[in-house]
């Protein structure tokens, strides 16, 4: 039928159906590939993670922000042959404006900081929860759309800021219920890289695109990363060296400007009380063009999930965009990673619907007392779910059940007439009548 089709609500409730015509299709009721509904059920559970990341930014004294999911295709636009360039989601406006949904919120942050201009006051310290899209091939924690939460500090050169924000990552996971048994860091700075680079006079605009090569080595054979690098225009000798200072593992073997920061950010670490979460390695570059400095990674322990978060020092992106340059640093932290984490180790909250009173009136000529009682009850701050047809008390017992209601209160011809109603404490089966004036 065509009230079918309309949505599947079929029987005697279903609105009068239109009319059929000859295009009428069937519609895939999944949302598109790689993006999700969020029925009740993982909402709350959005819910809960969205309001732990902004009580762990409260906790830390930084402001929200937020910005377009929409932007000039241009923001995103960056020749370092990264990996979240082919993913952009981009097309022409009807005004023929070339626009992208936003793959990450980081340019979009360096806008509005450029925007401000002279007229806030540093260092900035700013978080926000946006949903970013990627046209990714999708594997587990991996999808085409997702939420990230984002804290940045800007105008703060020194490495006290990538303290600061590793431990608030790591204060969001003890909230949560996760351990430095569960999940470390890997740290490093790219600062060991161009060191490697200075040393054999490769030139600085090369540096973002070799960190772009050099971020793949795990998924790309080694000589398909040697011939990257070398078309970037490293020597035989570059790459080696390179190579080898990937490989180290320890600070000790380290040498140069970049070791003083990590030694400074490790023994930080140890005041915050947080060194058992992270360790150094050079490995890690990141896949974004833009960091300069510190750059870091959030990952399982288990070795089952991709990166769980990672951010890292971008010094140079605001004069990239036209601005003055200013010190930054942030992480992005993505929702659906952690959620299966979460799930792996049990550790989802059990989280349900949850309503303090239902409210039915016993006579339909008493829905209109009933919703005074609602509206009396909600004015006290209290959540009602009002009944709004007449329905048998099983059929009430039954929702009261579903949506863990505390009280039913029950209105009835005889009470009414003297300004009382019916309460039942659902978990006790208490039962009392009580003056209206005096429900709370
Ligand atoms: P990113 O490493 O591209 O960095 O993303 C950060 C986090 O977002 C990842 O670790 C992951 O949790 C989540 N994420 C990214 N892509 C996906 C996806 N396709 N599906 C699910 N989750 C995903 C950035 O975006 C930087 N802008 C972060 C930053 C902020 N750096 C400085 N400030």
């Amino acid at each position: 039928s065509a009230s079918n089709q309309n949505g599947g609500r079929s029987g005697a409730r279903s609105l009068s159906p239109s009319p059929v015509s000859d295009d009428l299709q069937k519609i895939d009721v999944n949302p598109p590939k790689g993006t999700r509904d969020f029925p009740p059920e993982d909402m709350r559970l959005r819910n809960w993670l969205f309001h732990n990341f902004q009580e762990v930014s409260r906790l830390f004294g930084f402001e929200e922000v937020d910005f377009p999911v929409l932007e000039s295709e241009a923001l995103f636009i960056r020749k370092a042959g990264e990996e979240i360039r082919d993913q952009l989601y981009c097309f022409e406006d009807r005004g023929n404006r070339r626009v992208a949904l936003r793959p990450e919120l980081t340019p979009s942050l360096a806008r509005l900081v450029i925007q401000k201009g002279k007229s806030v006051s540093l260092p900035l310290k700013w978080f926000a929860v946006g949903q970013c899209w990627r046209y990714e091939r999708m594997t587990r924690g991996r999808r085409r759309e997702h939420y990230q939460w984002n804290m940045d500090i800007i105008g703060v050169p020194a490495v006290t800021a990538e303290a600061e924000l590793i431990s608030s990552i790591i204060t969001f996971f003890k909230r949560i219920g996760i351990t430095a048994s569960d999940v470390g860091f890997r740290i490093s700075s790219r600062k060991v890289l161009q060191e490697v680079l200075r040393c054999h006079s490769i030139p600085e605009h090369l540096f973002g695109k070799v960190c772009i090569i050099i971020d793949k080595i795990e998924k790309l054979p080694l000589d398909v990363i040697k011939n990257d690098l070398k078309s970037a225009g490293m020597s035989e000798a570059a790459i080696e060296e390179l190579l080898r200072v990937l490989s180290i593992k320890s600070l000790t073997e380290l040498e140069g400007e970049a070791v003083a920061d990590l030694k400074l950010l490790f023994s930080l670490a140890e005041k915050f009380g947080y060194s058992d979460w992270i360790q150094f390695d050079a490995s890690v570059v990141r896949g974004l063009a833009y960091y300069t400095g510190i750059v870091f990674e959030c990952f399982d322990r288990d070795g089952k999930l991709r990166a769980i978060c990672g951010g890292g020092r971008y010094d140079q992106l605001l004069s990239t965009f036209g601005g003055d340059d200013i010190p930054a640093c942030g992480f992005g932290f993505g929702d659906a990673v952690i959620l299966e984490l979460l799930k792996e180790k049990g550790l989802l909250p059990p989280l349900n619907h949850q309503v303090e009173n239902i409210v039915c009136a016993l006579d339909h000529n008493l829905q209109g007392a009933a919703s005074m009682v609602a509206t009396t009850l909600r004015g006290k701050g209290q959540s009602v779910d009002l009944v709004l047809e007449s329905k048998p008390l099983k059929w009430v017992f039954k929702r009261a059940a579903r949506i863990n209601a505390q009280r039913l209160i029950l209105v009835g011809t005889t009470e009414w007439q003297k300004g009382m109603v019916g309460v039942k404490i659902l978990s006790s089966g208490e039962q009392y009548e009580i003056k209206l004036d005096e429900l709370e």
